[in-house]
């Protein structure tokens, strides 16, 4: 509690100032500047204010999220010899973000992955969603949560915070139900960027909400990420059509590039010819975490060898999408003008498995009315 927070405490209880104990030097000292920055960012075509919070935390290392798209646009955090880099991929402004198709640290809904043949049935009734990738529905369709402005709330409390809401009506996209959701970010002392992520419906609908940072441990722009290293704690993946449909199946990873059980360098088998790779252009592709829980856990961890930085990424979803940034070319320069090439950044999604909806025998997507859907993912980055 800072100082002026347990003054107006001890103003509220009717107690003196001198009933309460000075807070020690250093605790006064760590308030320094604010731990939430805002700052524009720039302003959308309908003429809103975009703008960019920077959340510091007490070891200096920063994460910077906007309200457009509810989107990560910057983490940065030491190496193993304390030098800091931004490994997230993004923009200096606003402004290139609605112009590209990567999602760039986006919140990604209502229906994060794919849906195929751009439809599904829900009560009997068949809903019938924009094909915007091929045959296909991605990442929520033409206006997903990406491509809105979300209300921005700063938490108080020890560590920097945000809570970030929308509202999407009854039929956006052509989804049922009038979606609330909430995103609220936190940054700790440990490097931890937690997010929590909240929906309701007034009406049965479906829902996959994940978020689409790309990473790179050396620092963004900084090569590709062909050496890193990756364990997924995942035993099964689910293969996909070459649409990246999942077939239904349940695939186990033995004995295919897929078993990232024990770390191993993301490019020692991204060019062997394997079929599902072939899909997807190198991973891009869904796996079935082993260990589920209500509590985040352990589902993947990232090392880049040279630099020392960690990626570890906790969750309470049941399964993640590994993508190996296969559709970057080079003609998206990004912050500082960095040019992100092919494989130049991975992102490890969060999520329910693609296509759930066409799907019975995946773990559900349908969220009923008046109920709430509850997840937490957690990126920690350590040494
Ligand atoms: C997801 C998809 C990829 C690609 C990216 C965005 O990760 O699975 O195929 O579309 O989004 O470029």
């Amino acid at each position: 509690m800072n100082l002026n927070r347990r003054h107006a405490f001890a103003a509220v209880l009717g107690l003196g100032i001198s009933a309460c104990t000075p807070p020690p030097k250093e605790e006064a000292k760590k308030e320094g500047p604010p731990k939430v920055k805002k700052q524009p960012f720039g302003t959308t075509a309908d003429g809103q204010a975009v703008e960019l919070y920077t959340l510091t935390n007490a070891k200096g290392a920063e994460a910077a999220i906007m309200n457009y798209g509810a989107t990560i646009v910057s983490v940065k955090v030491p190496d193993r010899g304390g030098a800091m880099a931004d490994v997230v991929l993004g923009f200096d402004s606003y402004d290139p973000y609605p112009k590209q198709t990567s999602y760039f640290g986006a919140t990604i809904g209502r229906y994060a992955n794919r849906i195929g043949g751009a439809k599904f049935k829900l009560n009997g009734v068949e809903y019938k969603l924009a094909k915007n990738d091929g045959p296909n529905t991605l990442h929520g369709g033409l206006k997903g949560f990406d491509k809105r402005m979300w209300t921005v709330k700063e938490l108080p409390g020890d560590v920097p915070a945000l809570e970030l809401s929308y509202l999407s009506k009854d039929g956006e996209e052509n989804f049922p139900g009038n979606l609330q959701t909430t995103v609220t970010y936190k940054w700790n002392d440990t490097n931890e960027l937690q997010m929590d992520y909240k929906a309701t419906t007034d009406k049965d609908t479906v829902l996959n909400l994940t978020n689409h940072a790309y990473f790179n441990l050396a620092g963004h722009g900084e090569g590709d990420i062909l050496s890193h290293e990756l364990m997924i704690d995942a035993d099964k993946l689910t293969p996909v059509d070459a649409t990246l449909i999942p077939t239904g199946k349940i695939e186990k990873v033995d004995g295919t590039p897929f078993d990232f059980r024990k770390p191993t360098p993301i490019g020692q088998r991204i060019e062997d010819k394997n079929q599902q790779l072939k899909f997807g252009k190198g991973y891009d592709h869904n796996f079935v975490l082993n260990h589920v829980a209500a509590s985040p856990t352990l589902a993947a961890r990232v090392r880049d060898p040279k630099s020392g930085r960690v990626l570890e990424v906790l969750t309470t979803e049941p399964g993640i999408q590994f993508y190996t940034g296969n559709f970057l070319d080079g003609t998206l320069h990004g912050k500082g003008g960095k040019v992100y090439a092919r494989r130049s950044a991975f992102t490890l999604e969060t999520q329910h498995y693609p296509d759930s909806p066409n799907k019975p025998n995946f773990p559900s997507t349908t969220l009923k009315a008046n109920s709430t859907f509850a997840s937490t993912t957690i990126y920690r980055f350590t040494l």
